[in-house]
């Protein structure tokens, strides 16, 4: 295949329609070559991309057991050597299982409370805006950057310190290419958050029990060594970087579909119990992660290709999630739907850690949302979306939460 049919992912009318592009894939193309010498590899069919998650013998770092050669010897080496999502087992299966006991049922059970006074607090708030709002910055941001700072025990007054820092780490997290000026950027942000949340889990030190998130992972730390005082941090601060974004994706979409789904919003609200179904396929139909890496473990075929040891896969979770092979219509946003075992979360050994928390907080919403601002109107029918590659969201939502 010559370099110009490799797929082009930053091509704008892949940004324009990707949901087309995604079908024709799907279709045509299962397993794509992409990038300057189609050495990287799109795969966008549901059991495919499945298959390729439950592997345990695929991996998230690009060579078995060695960390990339430009993150240096900082503080964003150390942060990157000790992040579930960049790590394999038998790290990752270590540090995953003393993890995975921040939201064990004991846990979740304590937080419905607290995190249903933010949601139902955010949602007074919204309904008491004159006119149009942006739903995005008055709700969606706050929710999770709120729920995150309860979670940490830290001041929701925080909050925008602690998040406007946090990009400054992803070119150490992400395996591409990295400036020295992002390395030391890099290197100080994770020193911050070091700083930052040591301070906090020492003020806490002694005044938690095992039913609080936290304190689950204390425990384990103060249990001998089990977890280092670095590994805790970290893992702390991957709940702030992982909840955040897909959280606000995620509440946006809720809203956006339901609005534009206006007999959808009329079933919810008289319908609660649909909530928990609704937010699964709030999930499925626009999934807030669109691409997740792995790399080849050993050299196998898919469809006719031969893969390489150590290839590139991107794995199209959106594609995967409208894929025709695996759900009826699945173009069709449908809060009744059954069996939606989307991938939305991915599947296999690096599935959302906080997948729970964040059904939690999806359910609470979508319980009282519709029942308390029945009459919430879209104002502008087409909001701007942003052109990342893997996350993909929507920049503002235009709403007006009382109606026009
Ligand atoms: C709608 C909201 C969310 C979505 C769509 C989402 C999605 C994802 C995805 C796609 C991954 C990557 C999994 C993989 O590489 O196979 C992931 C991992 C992770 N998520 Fe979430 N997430 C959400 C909310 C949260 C929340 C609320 C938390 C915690 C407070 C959280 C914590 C994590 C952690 C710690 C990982 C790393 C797991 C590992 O590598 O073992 N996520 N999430």
């Amino acid at each position: 295949m010559s370099p110009t049919e490799y797929l082009d992912l930053g091509d704008p009318t892949f940004h324009t329609d990707r949901f087309a592009v995604y079908r024709q894939l799907r279709d045509h193309d299962p397993v794509a070559r992409t990038g300057p010498d189609g050495a990287r590899i799109v795969l966008s069919r549901y059991a495919d991309v499945e298959r390729i998650f439950k592997d345990p013998l695929m991996r998230v770092q690009p060579a078995a057991g060695r960390f990339p050669d430009n993150i240096g010897t900082g503080a964003g080496a150390t942060f990157h050597q000790l992040s579930l999502p960049d790590l394999d087992a038998p790290t990752h299966t270590r540090l995953r299982k003393l993890a995975v006991q921040a939201f064990a049922p004991r846990t979740m059970a304590t937080m419905r409370s607290w995190v249903e006074e933010i949601i139902a607090g955010n949602i007074e708030a919204l309904g008491a805006a004159d006119g149009e709002v942006d739903f995005v910055e008055t709700f969606a941001q706050r929710v999770p950057a709120e729920i995150a700072c309860r979670l940490l025990h830290a001041p929701a007054s925080d909050a925008g310190t602690v998040l406007r820092r946090m990009p400054a780490l992803n070119p150490l997290l992400s395996h591409g290419p990295i400036t020295p000026e992002q390395l030391a950027a890099g290197d100080e942000t994770a020193e911050f958050y070091f700083d930052y949340l040591g301070r906090i889990v020492d003020s806490l030190r002694g005044r938690l029990g095992p039913e609080d998130p936290v304190g689950a992972l204390m425990r384990a730390e103060e249990a001998g060594g089990r977890l280092s005082r670095d590994e805790l941090i970290v893992t702390l601060v991957g709940f702030f970087v992982a909840s955040y974004h897909t959280t606000m994706t995620a509440m946006t979409n809720a809203v956006h579909a339901l609005l534009r789904h206006p007999g959808q919003m009329r079933l919810l609200a008289a319908e609660p119990d649909l909530a928990p179904a609704a937010w699964e396929e709030v999930l499925r139909w626009q999934s807030p992660v669109h691409f997740i890496t792995r790399y080849a473990g050993y050299e196998f075929e898919l469809h006719g290709e031969t893969i390489a040891e150590g290839t590139q896969l991107l794995l199209g979770i959106a594609s995967a999630n409208r894929d025709e092979r695996r759900f009826a219509d699945p173009d069709a946003f449908d809060i009744r739907r059954t069996g939606n075992r989307h991938l939305a979360f991915t599947a296999g050994g690096h599935y959302c850690l906080g997948a729970p928390l964040s059904r939690l907080e999806g359910e609470i919403m979508l319980r009282l949302l519709p029942r308390r601002l029945p009459a919430m109107t879209l104002t502008v029918p087409d909001p701007p979306w942003s052109d990342d590659l893997v996350f993909r969201w929507m920049t503002a939502l235009t709403v007006a939460p009382n109606g026009v």
